[in-house]
């Protein structure tokens, strides 16, 4: 496999493909590594590879020029690839799928970056190595390039350990210890010393899992889980951050369609659907708030029939959701029992399908894990200022783009809780 590093600083790669496996990569013949200067491919006195961006704004652009000419310089079947933060996320597929390649040019760029017409020009794939800014792209380059030479057969001695490795299986890798067996007096897992190959090989599945719920949870929405993984998952401390977030639906003060302040009816699929999700996704409570006393008896008796009565031997489930639904006044009496309970004061956000949310759902997540959060829904046609004005913050509605967001608020309570924790399991 061989690689053009398309390069205004060549000597960067001196060091890190000259030893190791990669030097080693090399020597094998398996790679070849032809560093590419597009100061070689200029024709002015200065070597010029960078001008002034049109338009104003600071720093330099690539000329198309030198790159273009750098690029025609390769051979006819290289896969072309451009370091960009613009570019597609690099992962463990695409390197896996660059392994495959017999030639790959990376451009590196440098200042500002290139000029975009190189884009038109070339089929030139942007890639991305992560969310940060470097000031080029040769270390992003170096990323790749050990990414995918480990990934061609012949390159690492045992093949295995890719196959073992984080990402592979879609999972994160297991944690490893190596001698003294007693360091600093912390033992290394008994299991690992115990010789038995098939306990051993389970202890270290369980950790994937385990580390993989903790460091990364999403992805365990697309690795390959097996039904005893779940099993085994289930029984983690994980839920933490569902178990503060509390649903809270307000029927006053509520606007109606003319932007008066009213109160609204209890909804029984209101109480039912929102108190389902919130079993579901373990969440700390689901709070229904009304003023009127004989809303609040109501909704008692219904509660009853649930949670007391004959709904109880009907479906025992619908019991277990609705025994998570507290009725209360309002905002105050929820917001002084949640700090009573947590000894934390909770955060209000506030869920709207008008344009006045900002807040992305991270930053809800982010407060999850040091306070409890109160997702604070309307019902009619949403919460009334003098609620908005308590939240912390207002999130973005859901579809903010869309021509037509009008969800029922139990179709949104589940699109938002599950958002919010954005954990896909
Ligand atoms: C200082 S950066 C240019 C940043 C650019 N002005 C921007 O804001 O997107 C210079 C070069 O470094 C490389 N680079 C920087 N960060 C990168 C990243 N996260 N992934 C891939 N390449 C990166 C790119 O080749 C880029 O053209």
């Amino acid at each position: 496999m061989r690689f053009h590093l398309i390069t205004l600083f060549p000597e960067f790669f001196e060091s890190p493909l000259g030893c190791g496996l990669l030097s080693k990569g090399v020597e094998k013949g398996l790679l070849e590594f032809n560093r590419v200067n597009p100061r070689d491919f200029t024709t002015d006195a200065h070597r010029t590879v960078d001008d002034r961006p049109y338009g104003g704004g600071p720093g330099m652009v690539m000329m198309c020029d030198p790159l273009e000419k750098a690029l025609k310089s390769l051979p006819a079947n290289t896969r072309m690839l451009l370091m960009s933060p613009r570019g597609k996320p690099f992962t463990q597929a695409m390197a896996r799928e660059l392994a495959k390649e017999d030639e790959v040019a990376v451009v590196c760029g440098r200042y500002e970056g290139v000029d975009e017409r190189l884009l038109s020009l070339f089929p030139l794939e942007p890639v991305c190595v992560g969310d940060f800014v470097l000031n080029g792209g040769e270390a992003g380059a170096l990323c790749l390039v050990e990414a995918v030479s480990r990934l061609v057969p012949g390159f690492m001695g045992h093949e295995d350990s890719a196959l073992e490795e984080s990402f592979s299986q879609g999972l994160l890798e297991y944690p490893h210890y190596t001698r003294p067996e007693v360091y600093k007096d912390i033992k290394v897992p008994e299991i690992l010393t115990s010789g038995d190959h098939a306990k051993i090989a389970k202890w270290r599945k369980e950790m994937a899992l385990v580390k993989t719920l903790e460091a990364r949870p999403e992805m365990l929405g697309h690795a390959a889980i097996t039904e005893k993984d779940a099993d085994f998952l289930r029984e983690r401390p994980g839920f933490k951050l569902s178990r503060n977030l509390y649903p809270v639906l307000i029927h006053y003060p509520v606007l109606n369609k003319h932007g008066e302040t009213v109160a609204v009816s209890l909804t029984n699929l209101d109480v039912h659907d929102i108190a389902r999700v919130s079993r579901t996704f373990g969440l700390g409570g689901y709070f229904i708030a009304t003023p009127l006393k004989d809303q609040r008896l109501l909704l008692k008796r219904l509660l009853t029939h649930w949670l007391d009565g004959p709904g109880k031997e009907a479906n025992p489930d619908r019991t277990e959701a609705l025994s998570v639904v507290r009725v209360r006044t309002g905002l105050d009496e929820i917001r002084e029992e949640i700090e009573a309970k947590t000894g934390v004061a909770p955060r209000l956000v506030a869920a709207t399908a008008s344009g006045a949310g900002t807040m992305g759902m991270s930053k809800v997540r982010e407060w999850l894990t040091d306070s409890p959060v109160l997702l604070v829904m309307g019902t009619g046609s949403g919460l009334a200022p003098e609620i908005m004005e308590q939240a912390h913050g207002v999130l973005r509605p859901i579809r903010f783009l869309g021509a037509y967001n009008h969800l029922s608020v139990r179709s949104a309570a589940a699109v938002l809780v599950d958002r919010v924790l954005g954990d896909w399991y």
